[in-house]
């Protein structure tokens, strides 16, 4: 199977957009949905409508996604992101609103062949930054490939018996074959809001049988989120933030 491996969106419709656009022209048989779908961007209602359609879909809840659903009050969240979130509220339809609160927290398995979770396996809330935070999961959990999400920025830890090893990915499409005997942790990127100081939409496509991961990065029209972020009179970092990648 070919999986599309999306993750924080955060309501950005025209990176959303140019991702489904962009995976016409690839083979995938299933999208895997790791969280954040709202929270930040101006069109809420639009990304999780176009979520919804994407069939067959394996999909979990992110941090933002219980604030902007009511599920969490968002007492963690700075000032930006709480004004975005009660925002998101307001404008959610009843039926998206519904459909939000309905997925389930991670992590989750994927037809028995990898693992799923927002921040990490253990607790959704929590971030995967470093090898630290990396290696913590992997002695507390024991899946063989697990793709997280929450911080914003594609990567790959891999855990040998003998070591650690850390994989930042700068290719536009980079490919990677997962070894045997080496146990993975999986950030696809961020599709909405990237933070790793490359503005591009970032996905992956995982096969599972030839064990190759590929990780795209997509160009979008930045500038018409930007405007809409404005019109919308959410915080004017939100918007900024989407040109620098970060
Ligand atoms: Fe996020």
């Amino acid at each position: 199977m070919r999986y599309l491996i999306l993750s924080d969106i955060h309501s950005n419709r025209e990176a959303l957009s140019a991702v489904l656009s962009f995976v016409q022209r690839k083979r995938w048989d299933k999208a895997v949905f790791l969280g954040d779908l709202v929270g930040y961007g101006a069109n809420p209602n639009q990304t999780v409508d176009l979520v919804r359609q994407l069939k067959p879909l394996a999909a979990i809840r992110g941090n933002h996604d219980k604030v902007c659903s009511g599920i969490e009050d968002g007492e963690l969240f700075n000032r930006v992101a709480l004004e975005a979130a009660m925002w998101t509220r307001r404008k959610l339809t009843r039926t998206n609103l519904k459909w939000l609160r309905s997925l389930p927290e991670g992590p989750a398995v994927v037809d028995g062949a990898f693992a799923i979770s927002h921040g990490t396996p253990i607790d959704e809330d929590a971030s995967i930054f470093g090898e630290i935070e990396a290696l913590n999961v992997f002695r507390q959990t024991s899946f063989p490939v697990c793709f997280f999400g929450h911080s914003h920025f594609p990567v790959i830890f891999g855990l040998s018996p003998d070591a650690i090893t850390t994989v930042l990915t700068v290719a536009p499409a980079f490919r990677f074959k997962l070894k045997p005997g080496v146990r993975y942790l999986i950030n696809p990127g961020s599709i909405g809001q990237p933070r790793d100081g490359n503005p591009l939409a970032s996905f992956a496509i995982y096969n599972d049988k030839s064990k190759y991961v590929t990780i795209y990065r997509i160009p979008y029209r930045v500038y018409e989120t930007q405007q809409k972020i404005l019109r919308a009179g959410l915080p004017r970092p939100l918007a900024d933030r989407l040109a620098l990648g970060r």
